[in-house]
């Protein structure tokens, strides 16, 4: 969502900070800002709406010199991006200065009690009454540390802060409840952020505040507390990361970098956990529950946007491959309609950043009625990956596009290993299905490096539709969640209208759409519903919609269907939705670089959405 970052030590604070905020800017990138305290001990800032670039080139750098400083960038949520909301907040003595991340739900009711304590405002947002009401208690307390805690026992919402005091200038307090917040350990400097990507650069040392946590940091030292003033030790990890993986490498988007990047993701997703010759599986992480798995009389799977599609897939394979009763869930959804959940159900929550709010809370809800949580998560450390019972990463490597592409490939490898795990105990794979699917895996890479070397003829159709108002994506069976993270995919970043159905169900209304405008793009590859899939296509055909089919390398009887062809090469149906994704990867890709829009950072979207 928004990032955080946070400098103290020997050094200029300012490019540190800068260098921080472009990295975290795939987060939130509406507006973005810097407050940074002089050796005067004054607080100088500046904040703008647009990009950090833009920040960068209108700041006067003489002004905002200093060793301790803090930044933002913003996704809006209370009030609109302008300069006047971006972050840094003062509160109106300009004593307090703080960057937020999250929303703090009691807002109104504590700017209506500090409006009566005599304060005033002049943005329309919840940090600045944060700002105001950490100035409140510091009034009457004058320790920073203090009222920082008073301040926060009063607030209700999701929060991770980073906040200076120009009255104590030597110290950076940060403070975490539902958004991710950590420091990076120099040598005689600190660096704060919500996300490892901006300290990497300067050191793998980190440690991570957990809920209910806040730390006072000083260039040469810090403590960590509860909230409730508790003394907390906590280890240092590693970050496990290379600066060279977070940025472009030469490919001109990250988006269109990862996408190239999926011959490797995939093979670090399965690394060490499939054994070749037999398809014997084995995920460390999930030794604990591999009983509980085997014998589980149902299977939940929840998770949101890209990741749901994910879970779709996983609920086909499951069932067909470890005959288990699977429902998969919005997780928006969850924890809100009551679920009917006991302690012998088993419930996977897939998130690639492992921060997003809305499966957190359906992760606390299953907790709660007792069922088991397994993470399938990519982000390392990260709070859904800290707090479920067991899980297994997907080890895709950091995705910074906004679009998610390699987790999504990786997440659909995951499942599938689980799902052999499974089906292996139960007795529900033979062991020559075992193998061969084994042997398939294996060649896998291979043959998604096939389908990368075809993109310019993705690039082709991509031209050819780029002004297309509206399409539509249809698949079946395995294949049905890949038409719709198609279509998720084509709006997310092209603006362009989207939706993706079963394609039998298209005859049940969708087919009102169709006309010579209509583009419908089916993933055609041959299983035991390509007939259908075909007579599907007529139907489009015979009301004279553009056809695009997914098919593969050796199907020569599309080429009676198709206007446009994507080709993949063949592979197992288990399989398939993983290959037939990344044309599709590719086709929105171009499809929105020839519309000029920005796809690393669409509008209105952020990368990790830890607010609900
Ligand atoms: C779409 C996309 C989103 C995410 C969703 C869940 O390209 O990236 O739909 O999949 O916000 O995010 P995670 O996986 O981080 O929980």
């Amino acid at each position: 969502m928004c990032g955080i970052v946070g400098y103290i030590g020997k050094r200029n604070s300012l490019n540190i900070i800068f260098d921080g905020l472009k990295r975290l800017e795939y987060r939130g990138y509406d507006s973005a800002g810097v407050a940074v305290i002089n050796e005067k001990n004054e607080i100088n800032y500046f904040k703008k709406a647009g990009k950090v670039k833009e920040l960068e080139n209108e700041f006067n750098g003489e002004v905002l010199e200093g060793k301790i400083g803090i930044g933002h960038t913003r996704w809006a949520t209370h009030g609109e991006p302008n300069d006047n909301n971006a972050h840094p907040h003062f509160d109106m003595n300009k004593n307090i200065t703080i960057v937020h991340n999250g929303i703090i739900e009691n807002f109104k009711t504590l700017k209506k009690k500090l409006t009566q304590e005599g304060y005033t405002f002049s943005t329309d947002t919840d940090t600045e009454v944060l700002a105001n009401l950490i100035e409140y208690y510091y009034k009457s307390k004058n320790n920073f540390e203090i009222a920082v805690r008073l301040a926060l026992s009063e607030v209700e919402g999701t929060y991770g802060i980073a906040c200076m005091c120009k009255s104590e200038p030597d110290k950076i307090i940060i403070a975490r409840m539902g958004s991710p917040l950590m420091f990076g350990l120099g040598k005689d400097e600190i660096i704060v952020s919500s996300d490892a990507a901006a300290i990497v650069n300067h050191t793998k040392n980190v440690i991570y505040l957990e809920d209910g946590e806040m730390a006072v940091l000083k260039r040469d030292s810090f403590q960590i507390k509860t909230i409730d003033d508790e003394d907390i030790q906590r280890e240092v990890q590693q970050i496990e990361y290379d600066l060279e993986e977070i940025e472009k490498g030469g490919f001109e988007h990250f988006m269109l970098k990862e996408i190239c990047e999926q011959p490797e993701s995939i093979q670090n997703t399965y690394r060490g956990r499939i054994n070749f010759e037999t398809g014997e599986v084995k995920l460390g992480g999930l030794d604990s529950v591999k009983e509980k798995l085997i014998n589980a009389k149902r299977i939940i799977i929840t998770g949101c946007g890209t990741a749901w599609h994910a879970g779709l897939v996983g609920e086909y394979i499951i069932e067909q491959f470890c005959r288990i009763p699977t429902e998969v869930e919005y997780a928006s959804e969850f924890r809100y309609r009551n679920p009917v959940i006991s302690k012998d159900d088993i419930v996977l929550f897939i998130s690639q950043s492992g921060e997003t709010a809305d499966t957190r809370a359906a992760m606390k809800e299953a907790q709660r009625l007792g069922a088991t949580a397994i993470g399938i998560v990519n982000v390392v450390g990260s709070t859904i990956a800290r707090e479920v019972d067991c899980g297994t990463y997907i080890h895709a490597g950091p995705e910074i596009g906004v679009a998610s592409t390699k987790a999504f490939t990786s997440q659909l490898m995951s499942l599938i290993l689980i799902t052999l795990m499974i089906g292996k105990h139960k007795g529900t794979i033979s062991e020559s299905e075992l193998k061969e699917i084994a042997k398939e895996l294996k060649a896998l890479p291979e043959k998604i490096k096939q389908i990368i070397e075809k993109r310019n003829d993705y690039k082709f159709v991509a031209e050819e539709f780029k002004d297309s108002k509206n399409f539509l994506y249809l698949g079946r069976g395995f294949n049905f969640p890949v038409a719709l993270e198609g279509a998720l995919k084509l709006k997310e970043i092209s603006y362009i209208h989207a939706e993706g159905y079963p394609a039998a169900e298209m005859k049940h209304g969708p087919i009102a759409l169709i006309d010579e405008n209509m583009p419908v793009v089916f993933i055609a590859t041959k299983d035991k519903t390509y007939d259908k899939i075909i007579s599907n296509i007529e139907e489009i055909k015979a009301r004279k919609g553009k056809i695009i089919t997914i098919a593969t390398d050796d199907d020569t009887e599309i080429n009676n269907y198709s206007d446009y062809i994507l080709r993949v090469p063949n592979t197992l149906p288990i399989f398939s939705p993983i290959l037939n994704s990344i044309p599709l990867q590719f086709l929105s890709y171009y499809i929105a670089t020839a519309r000029n829009c920005n796809v690393d950072q669409p509008r209105n979207l952020a990368k990790s959405v830890t607010v609900e």
